[in-house]
């Protein structure tokens, strides 16, 4: 399958998107042909007064990318901005749909509704799943890893594909979206992640830094005292737990444990920061070399924008001859 992802370039990497990481890692040692990339017009959306820090964390978001497998030989990394075809091909789909269309869209109901403390009345961020449609069909993509919340988006790539081919002919395929279980991590105090809370852990940091975010961490409030039960299921502590011990035993214990009072949660924690330090040392240490000789990270860049750009410019000669608006 050919498969394409990508992130906003709005901040760096947490333990929510480690997993996403991993699931997209399967995808491409599955022997898919996969285009994952950084979404930093999209960034602008929501973040245009933080320009300045978009190079930092598109940086940090590609070393973050390889540094948990995704390997720059077999996966396409890039970054949007630097394939203008997006822009181009952005265009004339935005042709193709309509404003009440676009009013329509969860997405952008919901943080219209939701988000108050920045300015969401640009025209930008109405076309922000026409952008994301260009994105996708730009590289031909059939499958879309997601999470819940961008299927809708995918939806509307696939009538922008309808679209355009019943216009022109046939160009666009109708991609799926490849849903991602990936549990939904809460911060570490038990609240919503968020970046204004600081209540996220770092894909970047290293056994002291996270053992001072995981000692402090919010537990079921049941369990003021070492002999009072408590109940994982009211504990952020344990939706870790789910995402981050694998091993079957362990969960029982910590289970067991919560609910008889067996184990204190200093305990728990012990366990949930050796499977941390376990999965991340091997992302530590790419993490690091990666970030002690940068040259490696702009060639790995350079490559994959050089690669995407062939395909795109591809794509967009198609476009031009169906359009007959090549010259
Ligand atoms: N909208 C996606 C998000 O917020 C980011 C994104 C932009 C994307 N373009 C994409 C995801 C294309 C998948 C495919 O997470
Ligand atoms: Fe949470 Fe573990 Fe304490 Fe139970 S024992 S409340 S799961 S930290």
């Amino acid at each position: 399958m050919r498969i394409l992802s990508g992130m906003r370039s709005t901040g760096r990497l947490h333990l929510g998107h480690l997993v996403t990481l991993e699931k997209w890692k399967e995808l491409q040692d599955g022997g898919n042909e996969c285009f994952y990339f950084i979404a930093n017009w999209h960034g602008l959306t929501s973040h245009i007064e933080e320009t300045a820090s978009f190079r930092e964390w598109t940086l940090d978001i590609v070393r973050t990318y390889v540094s948990v497998g995704l390997d720059p030989e077999k996966s396409v990394l890039f970054v949007q901005s630097a394939i203008k075809e997006h822009a181009e091909l952005f265009l004339y789909f935005s042709m193709l749909v309509s404003v009440s269309r676009l009013e329509r869209v969860p997405t952008f109901k919901d943080q219209k509704e939701q988000i108050t403390d920045r300015d969401l009345s640009s025209g930008g961020f109405l076309l922000y799943p026409v952008l994301q449609a260009a994105d996708i069909l730009m590289y031909l993509a059939n499958g879309v890893p997601v999470g819940e919340d961008q299927i809708y988006h995918v939806e509307l790539t696939r009538e922008i594909a309808r679209k355009f081919n019943a216009q022109f002919g046939e160009v666009f395929p109708e991609p799926e979206p490849l849903l991602a279980r990936v549990p939904k991590l809460p911060g570490t105090d038990g609240r919503k992640m968020s970046k204004s809370y600081g209540n996220f852990i770092l894909v970047d940091t290293n056994e002291k830094e996270l053992w001072k975010m995981l000692a402090p961490m919010m537990t079921d409030p049941a369990r003021k005292r070492r002999t009072d039960p408590g109940d994982p299921e009211k504990c952020p502590v344990w939706d870790y737990h789910k995402a981050f011990t694998s091993s079957q035993e362990e969960r029982d214990w910590v289970v067991n444990g919560c609910k008889t009072a067996g184990i204190g949660c200093l305990d728990c924690k012990k366990v949930l920061q050796k499977n941390l330090v376990e999965r991340l040392s091997p992302v530590w240490e790419k993490f690091n070399y990666l970030r002690e000789n940068p040259r490696l990270l702009d060639d790995i860049i350079e490559d994959g924008n050089s690669r995407a750009r062939t395909v795109a410019k591809e794509t967009m000669r198609r476009v031009l001859g169906v359009t007959k608006l090549g010259w």
